[in-house]
């Protein structure tokens, strides 16, 4: 092994890099402001941070490799510059394989699960001493009374208002990296989302691995699920916008899909994963439901809000999907006719019981079915945009667009509109959208 440079131990700047899903991202925020609670400033642009955090994603062998060829690339650059920086994983990596990183990354110097990260200051405390930690301890619900206030100032925020999964699909590592479902306080997710609009916030997004789960009991002390919680945010002055994901078939209450024809402030999304077309399939995944059943759901969330763009996920290749099998996603695919979607291939994970299963496809084959699927994915999406076409609506601005002058913002649908008119981030600018192309649409102001 190449020796090791000197680490730096008392960092000055950070820099978190998250990947994955939105959960992560949240997690990164949260962290960030446990740094700066402690007076570490976020690195400026183009410049070497004394202190990365990188907040790992494992659910595909992909997104888990990535950890490593970031140490090796941050540990390369310390040993060029005689200096290297001081090296924390955190995420979901982090959780399901801390030790191995310990022993195969020496440039690493903390490792911190997705529910231990409010304990960041004492690791830091241990780094300054030369010693390296492990915190992969699951918690709960501990970390975020732990953590600093939000300080977050941004038009579109996420509150994580739920963790974890007690669904057991076969593929799935998030029962292992994210523990138990469990969810947070009615009382504490309302005072964190009014401290996100006090900053700015316009849009909430709430969070969960199942967020149709969370379940409390609201300010009367009487039992409530997600849609109650949406009805209390909605009564928050100058939040505009609510949105939740991601979403289980089998935690769907009618409240929560009521609640789509009754909060204006909820917008007509939702993210409802199925993974595949088959039963025979979905049984060996362990989703506990079938097609039929998923589509009955849609089906209630169309009666009582006819627009509603719908989303979800796929998994093309699972041990054993025969041909007739994943025409069987393709078709559930145009009946839902879905506006967005997230599609992967099987990727198998040490330690999932769908890893051991005889009849794992070839990559080929699954190359060939994923592209198939993205090929019909698209084709919906852009029907979708197309059917938009001539609707008024409002969008919210969250970045600039490639030209100069140009804007871009979401749709109540979660489609990406540009307008060519000056705007600012976090302006609600009302639209016509006049043009769809497959990925964006055109907005006139009005
Ligand atoms: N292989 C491929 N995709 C996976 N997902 C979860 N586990 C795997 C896996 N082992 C996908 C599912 C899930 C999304 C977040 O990632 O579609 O909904
Ligand atoms: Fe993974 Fe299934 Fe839980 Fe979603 S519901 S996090 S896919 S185990």
């Amino acid at each position: 092994m190449r020796p090791q440079p000197p680490i730096i131990t008392a960092p000055k700047t950070y820099r978190v890099k998250s990947y994955g899903c939105q959960m992560n991202v949240y997690d990164g925020e949260r962290m960030s402001e446990v740094l700066a609670a402690r007076g570490i400033v976020p690195a400026g642009e183009g410049e070497d941070a004394d202190l990365v955090v990188l907040n790992t994603c494992h659910i595909r062998e992909k997104a888990a490799e990535k950890t490593y060829s970031d140490i090796g690339r941050l540990a390369a650059a310390g040993r060029e510059k005689g200096r290297s920086p001081l090296i924390a994983v955190a995420g979901c990596v982090a959780q399901a394989e801390g030790e191995e990183i310990m022993a195969r990354a020496p440039a690493v110097s903390i490792v911190v699960g997705p529910q231990a990260y409010h304990r960041l200051p004492e690791m830091l405390d241990k780094a300054a001493k030369g010693e390296r930690a492990t915190d992969t301890d699951m918690p709960a619900i501990a970390k975020f009374d732990a953590l600093p206030e939000r300080r977050k100032r941004s038009p579109s925020a996420f509150l994580t208002v739920q963790e974890g999964c007690d669904k057991f699909c076969t593929y799935c590592v998030v029962p292992y990296t994210r523990g138990a479902e469990i969810s947070r306080p009615f009382s504490h997710l309302v005072a964190e989302a009014g401290k996100l609009v006090e900053q700015g916030a316009k849009e909430i997004t709430l969070l969960g691995q199942n967020v149709n789960a969370w379940a409390g009991e609201d300010e009367k002390g009487r039992a409530a699920g997600l849609g109650g919680l949406i009805r209390r945010l909605a009564a928050i002055d100058g939040l505009e916008r609510i949105r939740y994901t991601t979403s289980h078939p089998n935690d769907m209450a009618d409240d929560l899909i009521a609640a789509h024809g009754e909060v204006d402030k909820l917008m007509p999304y939702l993210h409802l994963p199925v993974q595949a077309g088959s039963d025979r399939v979905l049984k060996a995944m362990n989703r506990q439901h079938t097609a039929e059943s998923y589509l009955k759901i849609i089906e209630k969330f169309r009666a009582v809000r006819p627009d509603i763009a719908i989303s979800g996920d796929f998994i093309v290749g699972f041990p054993g999907e025969s041909e007739a099998e994943f025409a069987e996603t393709l078709s559930i695919v145009d009946e839902v006719r879905y506006a967005q979607c997230f599609s992967f291939k099987y990727s198998p994970r040490p330690g999932t019981p769908a890893a051991t299963l005889e009849g794992q496809i070839a990559p080929e084959a699954m190359a060939e079915r994923l592209h198939r699927l993205q090929t019909r994915l698209a084709e919906h999406q852009h029907a979708f945009n197309r059917a938009s076409e001539g609707k008024a609506c409002t969008i919210l601005i969250d970045r600039k667009g490639r030209n100069p002058g140009q804007w871009l913002g979401k749709s109540p649908w979660l489609q990406s509109v540009w307008i060519d008119a000056p705007a600012a981030i976090g302006d609600m600018v009302s639209v016509t959208l006049a043009e769809a192309g497959p990925n964006s649409l055109r907005g006139v102001p009005a």
